[in-house]
């Protein structure tokens, strides 16, 4: 199932997302379980982070029943002003009462970037279970889109988009000459529900060419197709000629 939300203000899409999440976090404590998230990376998640620890929000969450783990990092030390790590303590972990045992981050300090790639698989083997077809289910992936198509640390012409056992894996960026770590399209399309989240003026161009039917261009974020929902949280200023669906 796939759904188009379009928004006039980042406020209004941060407050559609809160509301998903506050709804499924305390649907999953009811039923005595955790409810998992892999927080995106970038800038775009700030604004999703602050309406989550807003006087508005912060008290709608079960937050015992949250286990925040990374779509993806770069290889940085925590404290980089890079890592999303430290984006994610910055804006949401630092306000929020979140468990630091419930809070699963990729080792971006580690060198070479498979070692952290390594790393993190083996913390997710630990943590999560995996289903039938051997992957894990994540409640909620959170995802940005680059300009090139990206998700994750997924780029155009890498070898990782054709991973299909690894569940984390290193890959190199040519066009940001740097290597990353991310969860692989497997994983990502094994979640029960997807949000991509797209916000800005910069993004109208490659959200067009998305739902471009007659577009033919290999964008990595097409290759997103989980077995559950994939949810497109778009401000209007992204969504030229894009229209929400029911
Ligand atoms: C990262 C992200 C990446 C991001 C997109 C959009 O580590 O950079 O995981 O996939 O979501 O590049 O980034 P912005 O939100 O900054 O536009």
């Amino acid at each position: 199932m796939e759904r188009r939300h379009v928004f006039s203000s980042t406020a209004g899409l941060a407050e559609a997302v809160c509301a998903h999440i506050a709804q499924d976090s305390a649907q999953a404590k009811g039923r005595g379980q955790r409810y998992t998230l892999a927080l995106a990376g970038g800038a775009t998640p700030r604004l999703l982070h602050e309406a989550m620890v807003s006087s508005q929000w912060m008290k709608t969450f079960c937050w015992d029943a949250m286990e925040f783990f990374f779509g993806d990092e770069r290889m940085v030390p925590p404290d980089h002003r890079n890592s999303n790590y430290r984006m994610a303590y910055e804006t949401l972990f630092s306000h929020a009462p979140i468990a630091p045992e419930h809070i699963h981050r990729i080792k971006g300090e580690l060198s070479p970037a498979m070692d952290a790639a390594i790393d993190y698989e083996k913390q997710l083997r630990r943590l999560l279970t995996p289903l039938e077809d051997g992957f894990p289910q994540f409640d909620l992936v959170l995802l940005g889109l680059g300009a090139d198509g990206h998700v994750a640390s997924l780029f155009p012409d890498t070898d990782i988009l054709n991973e299909r056992e690894k569940w984390v894996a290193a890959t190199y960026v040519q066009r940001l000459e740097a290597w990353r770590v991310s969860l692989t399209f497997p994983v990502l399309n094994r979640a029960r529900k997807i949000f991509v989240l797209v916000t800005g003026e910069s993004k109208s161009d490659i959200v067009a060419a998305v739902f471009n039917e007659a577009s033919s261009a290999d964008l990595p974020v097409k290759r997103l197709a989980p077995r559950g929902e994939l949810h497109w949280f778009i401000e209007s200023k992204a969504a030229r000629h894009v229209a929400a669906t029911a």
